[in-house]
């Protein structure tokens, strides 16, 4: 639709070049939303949200809500490696909204960030969430946490660290789950078509590309390390 707000912000690169370690971690920040209302959301807000809150004054936009794809503090803040990203917690300070996260990594989240449940919308497998006349789907995608989802927005597909370009999310972090994994990229990607474009949590391989490609690109499709991680 020719409404639809869609920014891919790069940490380090399109915001956060003041943070020390924002670059290395190359996570992608997204701001989806509706330019005829001019509301957007932000989709895993990290690192520098001064900055993030800046390029959507900048752009005439409202933020209405901040989404989170997982509980990982490179992606929603809290305390990670011994040092604390900012996050949920420094938005809520700054321009309070709600804030999204699946119910499986709930708990997660109230330990990385320290908010309390109350502080959370908790969302379930197939809620649609309209921001302006744009929907966003969420899909329940779990095996690198309990809790990961991938957004559904037109013919994209917001996939925090479920995908990426090259290989998948790690799932030996706590509530990883391989043979979840596995399910997720062997059976409940299966329903997405081939031109859905895939855009990653982090930049590694690229920013976006189309699923058919990855089908036969990323070794993670391969039927044979599907079966690998289904033990
Ligand atoms: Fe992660």
């Amino acid at each position: 639709m020719s409404d639809l707000y869609f920014r891919q912000l790069l940490a380090g690169r399109d915001f956060g070049r003041a943070h020390p370690v924002a670059g290395q971690m190359q996570n992608f920040v997204y701001l989806v939303g509706d330019k005829a209302t001019r509301e957007c959301v932000v989709i895993d807000p990290a690192w520098a949200i001064e900055d993030l809150l800046a390029i959507v004054a900048a752009d005439g936009m409202k933020l209405v809500a901040a989404f989170g794809t997982h509980y990982h503090p490179d992606h929603i803040g809290g305390s990670m490696m011994g040092f604390n990203v900012d996050g949920f917690v420094r938005l809520l300070e700054h321009n309070p909204v709600p804030l999204h996260i699946h119910k499986g990594d709930a708990e997660f989240v109230r330990k990385v960030t320290g908010l309390g449940i109350a502080d959370l919308t908790l969302r379930d497998a197939g809620d649609k969430v309209a921001v302006g006349r744009v929907e966003i789907e969420w899909l329940h995608t779990p095996g690198h946490t309990p809790g990961s989802c991938c957004f559904r927005v037109g013919g994209a597909l917001v996939a925090g660290d479920t995908l990426f370009l090259q290989g998948c999310g790690r799932t030996d972090l706590p509530g990883g789950d391989p043979e979840e994994m596995a399910r997720t990229l062997g059976q409940r990607f299966s329903a997405l078509p081939d031109d859905t474009i895939i855009f990653p949590g982090h930049n590694y391989g690229g920013p976006q590309a189309p699923l058919g490609r990855l089908r036969k690109d990323n070794p993670v499709f391969d039927p044979r390390v599907l079966q690998r991680m289904l033990g």
